[in-house]
């Protein structure tokens, strides 16, 4: 992939930039970089905080595939951030593990999370999808539902501009395995950094709690929770605890 990366020092936010940019009609390959954000946002509708010295990244892409497939890649996007994060930051290597759905952790806490959004045309294919990708590289956010961290609270202190470079080297990476052999092998990769498999979690929904075994990653990129009644349940949306 030959990025067009795009910076600026102030946005509102990056995927909004990105979203600006695709409806008028820039190809696959725009990357948009921002110093800071003023209206980050994150999943479920959350917001996400978006000081100076942290990564704030959309990529513009155009996959000719129907939007359930394009949905994959926020698992493409943790696996090629967990490469990275362990490029920059060797010491962490074996430390870095992908959440589901698409966070990344670093011994067990945030410091990565990913925002996909697309549009799919009248005749439901595709248009566009937009992969926003933030990591604390030097802040990270206080009052969390999950434990967070920067890379800097390890002794790892990077740029965004350098991190921005090695992330689309490994994303073109993948993307363009992704386009030739499917999600077969990014779900391979994923899982082995994959945090909690087999372990007891609690799913948390709007519509109320879950508890079950993470039994297993499915070919959708479903969440496979084994209920206490042995009855698999595959979850596509929610956000997931340990228990205990
Ligand atoms: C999450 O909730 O974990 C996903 C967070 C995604 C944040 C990134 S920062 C770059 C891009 N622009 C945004 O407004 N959000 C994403």
């Amino acid at each position: 992939m030959n990025w067009d990366l795009r910076t600026f020092d102030v946005l509102d936010s990056t995927n909004e930039e990105a979203w600006r940019l695709a409806d008028a009609g820039a190809p696959e390959g725009v990357a948009v970089l921002a110093k800071s954000q003023t209206a980050g946002r994150g999943r479920r509708g959350r917001s996400w905080e978006s000081p100076e010295g942290n990564l704030f990244l959309s990529l513009l892409l155009r996959p000719a595939v129907p939007p359930a497939e394009a949905a994959k890649l926020s698992f493409l996007a943790a696996v090629a951030l967990g490469e990275t994060i362990e490029l920059a930051a060797p010491g962490l290597t074996g430390r870095v593990r992908c959440k589901w759905p698409n966070d990344v952790l670093v011994d067990g806490a945030k410091v990565s999370g990913v925002l996909l959004e697309s549009r799919t045309r009248p005749d439901g294919a595709l248009d566009w999808v937009i992969a926003g990708i933030g990591a604390n590289l030097v802040h990270k956010p206080i009052h969390t539902l999950y434990p967070a961290t920067a890379l800097a609270d390890h002794g790892d202190i990077h740029n965004p501009v350098d991190f921005a470079g090695w992330l689309l080297a490994r994303f073109g990476y993948w993307y363009a395995r992704w386009k030739t052999d499917g999600f077969a092998p990014v779900r391979e990769a994923w899982l082995k950094r994959a945090h909690g498999l087999g372990q007891q979690i609690v799913v948390r929904l709007p519509e109320g709690e879950l508890h079950g075994r993470f039994a297993a990653l499915d070919d959708s990129g479903a969440l496979l929770l084994e209920l206490p009644d042995g009855r698999r349940q595959a979850i596509t949306a929610g956000d997931v605890f340990p228990v205990g």
